[in-house]
C-alpha cells in the first residue's frame, strides 16, 4: 500500500487526478471503477479540468460506478447515476454507453447483479478502482462483516446511513431501504485502487484500515492484501498513523520510474 500524506483534500486530490490522467494517457481504453460520495468531488473537478484544457481523450474509457440504490429511477436527483452525470460525465463527452451502474431497476435484482459482474468481466476487467471510505471502514456498501468473498449484491442500508440520507431525499420514508454494490471480491479484482480519505472523521477508519488486522469488521483493511492500493490523504485522516513519517519518507524518497 502507498500511503500518500497531503497538507489538504484539494492538493491530494490533484496528485490523485495526475495519477489518473497518466493512467488514461498511457491506456485510453481503460475501464475505471468510481465512486460517489463527498470524497471524490475535488477529484473529478480535475479530470474534468483535464479534460477541457488539456484534451484528455475519455471516448474510449468505460466506467463502473461500485453502487446505486434499489428502486430509484436514473433521473432521480438522489440517485448516484444523477450524481455521475452531474459531477463528472456530461463534462467530460464520454459516450453514454461506455457509463455503467449497477442496475437498482431490474425486475429481477439478484440477475441484474450476476449481470453487472459478467459486464465488468466483458469489459476487461477494472483497470483502475476510485474508492472512497465509510467512517466505519465500509468501502462501497461493504459495510462491517460483509464477506471478504463478496460480489455485486443487494445489501441493506443501514438505519443511521438512511438518517443521514433523510434531509437529501426530503424525508426518512422516500430513502431507499435497499442498494446494490460490487462485493469487496469484485473491488479487489481491479488492478489498481486508488482510495482517498480526507478529514479526521476518518481517521479512525484509516488508522484501522492501515496499520489494524485484517478483518470484515474493517472491510478496507482487506486492501492491505491488494497488490497495488495508492491512499491519498489529507492530515486530518492521517492523524492516527502511527507510522506517518516513515510513509512520508517513502513517498518524497520513490524512484523516478514511480513518480507521476
Ligand atoms: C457511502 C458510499 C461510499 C463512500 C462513503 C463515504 O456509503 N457508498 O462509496 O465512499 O459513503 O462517503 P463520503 O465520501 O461522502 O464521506
Amino acid at each position: 500500500m502507498e500511503i500518500i500524506i497531503q497538507p489538504d483534500a484539494l492538493t491530494a486530490s490533484e496528485l490523485a487526478a495526475r495519477f489518473i490522467c497518466k493512467f488514461i494517457r498511457q491506456k485510453p481504453d481503460a475501464v475505471l471503477g468510481l465512486a460517489t460520495g463527498s470524497t471524490p468531488l475535488l477529484l473529478y473537478k480535475e479530470l474534468c479540468r483535464s479534460n477541457q484544457r488539456e484534451r484528455l481523450d475519455f471516448s474510449r474509457v468505460q466506467t463502473f460506478n461500485v453502487d446505486e440504490y434499489v428502486g430509484l429511477p436514473p433521473e432521480h436527483p438522489c440517485s448516484y447515476r444523477h450524481y455521475m452525470e452531474e459531477k463528472l460525465f456530461r463534462h467530460i463527452s464520454i459516450p453514454a454507453a461506455n457509463t455503467h451502474m449497477p442496475d437498482g431497476q431490474a425486475d429481477d435484482i439478484e440477475a441484474g447483479c450476476d449481470a453487472y459482474e459478467r459486464r465488468i468481466q466483458a469489459a476487461g476487467g477494472i483497470d483502475l478502482q476510485v474508492l472512497g471510505i465509510g467512517s466505519d471502514g465500509h468501502i462501497g456498501y461493504n459495510d462491517p462483516v460483509s464477506s471478504l468473498g463478496s460480489r455485486t449484491r443487494v445489501k441493506t442500508l443501514t438505519k443511521e446511513k438512511r438518517e443521514e440520507q433523510a434531509y437529501a431525499f426530503g424525508s426518512l420514508q422516500e430513502v431507499p431501504m435497499y442498494v446494490v454494490t460490487m462485493g469487496i471480491t469484485t473491488i479487489m479484482e481491479s488492478r489498481q485502487i486508488v482510495l482517498l480519505a480526507f478529514g479526521a472523521q476518518k481517521a479512525e477508519a484509516i488508522v484501522h484500515m492501515v496499520e489494524g488486522p485484517v478483518t470484515s469488521l474493517v472491510p478496507a483493511s482487506i486492501l492491505q492484501m491488494h497488490p497495488r492500493v495508492k491512499l491519498f490523504l489529507d492530515e486530518g485522516a492521517a492523524t492516527f498513523l502511527a507510522q506517518k513519517e516513515y510513509y512520508r519518507w517513502v513517498f518524497e524518497n520513490r524512484p523516478v520510474w514511480q513518480r507521476w
